[in-house]
């Protein structure tokens, strides 16, 4: 009893904060390295167990628990893209955070990041809507079953990543 109405209480009190100052701006490394890339791993490597050894694919190697795996991590990633294309601001990493190959030479640190996604936010927030729309797709073909348009999408979702990074995290390196 006493603990539920704690629980309450903080959730009031952190709905109020929230209403009254605009939400943090989201933080992409974070969303990056804790959600999008494990979730779409998740969609990826239970998809793959739609195929044989000839990589032919047999929708019946995927159970219903699978699909509803697949569901849900996509389901995860699409928030999270979502949170990204809505943003106003994005905060490339959390202070102190270094992120994936900084420091390396010709590499971006979070700060080049930043002023890339600064100078860009339009183009972010598209690729981030693309993303959201190819976990849609995801959703959509763990809900009718469909071991084929799930393999069409998957294949695509490599190049959603990829373009947003070859703009906004290593445009030195040529594709
Ligand atoms: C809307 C743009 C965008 C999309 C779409 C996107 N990323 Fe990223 N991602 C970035 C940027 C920018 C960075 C580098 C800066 C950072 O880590 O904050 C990054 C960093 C990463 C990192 C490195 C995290 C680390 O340890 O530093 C991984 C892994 C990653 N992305 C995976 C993915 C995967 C997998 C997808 C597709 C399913 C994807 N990203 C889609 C923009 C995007």
């Amino acid at each position: 009893m006493k603990s539920s109405l704690l629980l309450l209480a903080g959730g009031l009190m952190f709905a109020s904060a929230y209403a009254g100052s605009p939400p943090a701006a989201p933080n992409l490394h974070q969303l990056m390295k804790d959600i999008v890339a494990p979730q779409t791993q998740v969609v990826w490597d239970i998809g793959n167990q739609a195929q044989d050894d000839e990589g032919r694919i047999v929708a019946s190697k995927l159970k219903p628990a699978d699909w509803t795996k697949i569901a849900t991590a996509a389901g995860k990633v699409k928030q999270a893209s979502q949170t990204l294309a809505q943003a106003n601001h994005i905060m490339a990493a959390g202070p102190g955070q270094k992120i994936d190959g900084e420091g390396n030479p010709g590499s971006f640190g979070a700060k080049d990041v930043q002023k890339v996604l600064d100078a860009n936010p339009k183009a972010f927030s598209a690729f981030a809507q693309q993303l959201a729309s190819s976990m849609d797709e995801v959703i959509a073909s763990a809900q009718s079953k469909d071991a084929a348009k799930l393999f069409d999408v998957s294949g695509r979702i490599d190049q959603v990543c990829e373009v947003c990074h070859l703009q906004f995290w290593y445009p030195n390196q040529k594709p």
